[in-house]
């Protein structure tokens, strides 16, 4: 055992410890919290074989009542399908999202609408739009050199 001088193994032994500390705090988190990730993960599906089962394989809007439409859409890097919606003021949309490969994320920024999208995982959320205009939805998880250019339209028409 060669000679570490006091402070070093003070040190050591603090960074250990919180290392130790931080597994255990986000372990437990993880078991406590069921391991999902928050937006409602729930459903889960096969992220390799997403586009060969449905809703997936027809990803798009569909009206599924007055005022009220359904968006399955299908991230990938980089992108989404489809990338713009369409739909009149007033309308509800369940947005039914996820991904193919890697982690992204779809954001609607000045909505509450922000989904994390995990491989395996079909993120659900559903907002109303009363206001007419157009609305970026973006990927806010950092997922590759082409994150940047990664988002979509939401088109609210009066
Ligand atoms: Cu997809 Cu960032």
């Amino acid at each position: 055992m060669f000679h570490m001088p006091k402070f070093e193994k003070i040190w050591l032994a603090i960074g250990t410890g919180s290392l130790v500390l931080f597994l255990l705090v986000t372990g437990v988190m993880a078991v406590a919290m069921g391991l999902n990730p928050p937006d409602g993960l729930a459903t889960t599906i096969e992220p390799d074989q997403v586009e060969a089962q449905a809703p997936f394989d027809h990803p798009g809007l569909e009206q599924i009542g007055p005022n009220e439409y359904k968006a399955t859409i299908l991230s990938y890097a980089f992108g989404y399908d489809p990338n713009t919606i369409t739909i009149p003021v007033g309308s509800t949309v369940h947005f039914e999202v996820t991904t193919k490969d890697v982690v992204h994320g779809l954001h609607v920024p000045g909505t509450p609408t922000n989904l994390m999208l995990v491989p395996g995982h079909i993120a659900e959320y559903s907002q109303t739009f009363n206001e007419p205009g157009e609305f970026l939805f973006l990927c806010h998880e950092y997922c590759g050199i082409g994150h940047e250019l990664m988002y979509g339209k939401i088109i609210v028409e009066d």
